[in-house]
C-alpha cells in the first residue's frame, strides 16, 4: 500500500507504539485518526506532528461511543484504509490475587475494544475499491503462557485467534489482516503494570517502523503474523 493520503485509525495513539506509529504515518503522507482517552497527550502529539493528525478522545471499551464516532467520521466518500488495534494493557499477578476489575479491564480493552472497532470499520473496508489493512497488536504473551500473566495471556491468545479467523474471512475482500507479537518494548505499559523499563527493551520507533513495512507490502503479499523480540532481553545490569 502506498500510504500517501490514506486514512488511518490508530487506537492507543497517546503514547508508546501507537504514538510512534502515528508520527511515521504522518511523515508518509497519511491522515491519522489517533484514538485514546488522554486528550492532553493527543493534543501535544498534534502540536508536534501537525494537523493531519486528528485527536479522537474515546474509550475503546465504550461500544456506543466507538460506533457513533465511526458513523459520524466515515462515509462512502470518506473511507478508512487502515485500522491498527493497538490500545492495550496488562495487569499481572497470581490467579488468586488478580482483581475482578483488572481482569475485566484487560478483557474489555484488549479484546472487546478490538471487536468494537473492527465490526464498524470492516463494512467501510468492504466498500473500499483499493486494498485495506487491519493490524492487531498482540504480544509474545499471545504465543507463550507464563506465570502471573494469565489474564494478559488470555487476551493476547484470544487476539491471535481473532486475527487468524479474520485473515481467512476477509482476504477475498482485499482486506489484509496482520497480527504482530512484540516482546518487551520500553513504553508506559510497564509503569502501568507496576514494573520498570530498561535499555535493552525494544524502542517504540523501531516497532513502528516494522509496522510501516507491513503496511507498505505489495497488495498481493500479506505478512499475517510477525514476532519481534529484543535480541538480548536481559537488563544491562545482568
Ligand atoms: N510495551 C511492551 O512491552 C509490549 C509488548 C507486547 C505488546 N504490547 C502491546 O502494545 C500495545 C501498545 O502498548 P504500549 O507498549 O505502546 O503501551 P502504552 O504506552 O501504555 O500505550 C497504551 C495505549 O493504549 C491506550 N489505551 C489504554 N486503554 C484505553 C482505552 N480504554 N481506550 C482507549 N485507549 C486506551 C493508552 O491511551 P490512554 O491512556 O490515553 O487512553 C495508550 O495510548 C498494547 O496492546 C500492548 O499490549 C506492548
Amino acid at each position: 500500500m502506498n500510504l500517501q493520503n490514506k486514512n488511518a485509525i490508530i487506537t492507543g495513539a497517546s503514547s508508546g507504539i501507537g504514538a510512534a506509529l502515528c508520527k511515521l504515518l504522518i511523515e508518509k503522507g497519511a491522515k491519522v485518526y489517533g484514538v485514546a482517552r488522554r486528550e492532553s497527550k493527543l493534543n501535544e502529539i498534534q502540536k508536534k506532528i501537525g494537523n493531519n493528525f486528528f485527536p479522537v478522545v474515546l474509550d475503546v471499551t465504550n461500544e456506543e461511543a466507538v460506533s457513533k464516532w465511526v458513523d459520524s467520521t466515515f462515509s462512502d466518500t470518506h473511507k478508512p484504509d487502515i485500522l491498527v488495534n493497538n490500545a492495550g494493557l496488562g495487569y499481572f499477578g497470581k490467579i488468586d490475587k488478580i482483581s475482578l476489575d483488572d481482569w475485566h479491564t484487560m478483557m474489555n480493552v484488549n479484546l472487546n475494544g478490538v471487536f468494537y472497532f473492527t465490526r464498524k470499520v470492516v463494512p467501510h473496508f468492504k466498500k473500499n475499491p483499493t486494498h485495506t489493512h487491519i493490524i492487531n497488536i498482540a504480544s509474545v504473551a499471545g504465543l507463550i503462557g507464563n506465570p502471573q500473566i494469565s489474564g494478559y495471556n488470555a487476551t493476547k491468545f484470544g487476539l491471535r485467534g481473532f486475527s487468524q479467523a479474520l485473515f481467512k474471512e476477509l482476504r477475498y475482500d482485499k482486506i489484509k489482516v496482520s497480527c504482530v507479537y512484540p516482546g518487551s518494548v520500553a513504553t508506559e505499559f510497564f509503569e502501568k503494570a507496576g514494573s520498570e523499563t530498561h535499555d535493552h527493551m525494544m524502542k517504540s520507533e523501531d516497532v513502528a517502523n516494522t509496522l510501516i513495512h507491513i503496511l507498505e507490502t505489495p497488495d498481493n503479499l500479506l505478512i499475517d503474523e510477525l514476532v519481534l523480540r529484543p535480541l538480548n532481553p536481559k537488563p544491562p545490569s545482568e
